[in-house]
């Protein structure tokens, strides 16, 4: 059976289609997109993953309490017998419950190069800040924000003339590239965890 990915979005879902592209072009092998989840009905990733033939479910969260979002979410997941839960611009912190849910199977992308610049705006924090090189990364996800043990993370160079926008998009090409590529990791188990390092098996490092 192939492995079954949920993706959590709120917004644009490009790095949903990335994932998704990287599979149907077997860069992520013997995997599927099982279901979509939004917390916003208008999320374009819903439109766009629906116009793909994937399962979206829009899962309204206002004025649910976190624990009561999330097992409704943890519930649709488990229905679609998924085993791996890429958030990809989901806007909401996930509950003890859910992250008890999925062990060591929940993944984030972020774009910077945590520990610096968690939480919104990361590409703007960076720029304000004057860094001269900024990325992103994809860690596990754990009951703090942005602070799980590091996967994978790309580097891109900070330009003098970078606006929030150029440099967003530099480091949003790099995030296409980096999550599908930490995921696969993910699914074939080619790697440990040793305290807070993630350690590669030899021949994925690089
Ligand atoms: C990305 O920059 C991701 O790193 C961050 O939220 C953004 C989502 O973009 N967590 P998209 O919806 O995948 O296009």
């Amino acid at each position: 059976m192939k492995k079954r990915i949920g993706v959590l979005l709120s917004g644009r879902g490009s790095n949903f289609e990335a994932l998704a592209d990287a599979i149907s072009a077997g860069r992520i092998p013997n995997a599927e997109i099982a279901l979509v989840i939004s917390n916003h009905e208008d999320a374009p990733g819903i439109a766009r993953a629906r116009s793909r033939g994937i399962p979206a479910l829009v899962l309204p969260s206002k004025g649910l309490q976190r624990e009561a979002y999330d097992r409704q979410a943890v519930a649709a997941l488990r229905e679609k017998q998924v085993e791996l839960v890429c958030l990809a611009g989901f806007m909401r912190l996930l509950s003890p419950f859910f992250i008890q849910s999925f062990p060591g199977a929940i993944l984030n992308i972020h774009p910077s190069l945590l520990p610096s610049f968690p939480g919104l705006e990361a590409q703007k924090q960076a720029l304000e800040y004057g860094v001269k090189f900024a990325g992103c990364t994809v860690h596990f996800v754990d009951e703090n924000l942005d602070a799980g043990p590091i996967l994978l993370q790309s580097v891109v160079p900070v330009r003098d003339d970078d606006t929030e926008q150029t440099l967003s998009a530099r480091i949003l090409a790099e995030e296409h590239k980096l999550y599908p590529e930490a995921v696969r990791l993910v699914l074939e188990g080619r790697y440990s965890i040793q305290a807070r390092r993630v350690i590669l098996t030899a021949q994925d490092r690089k």
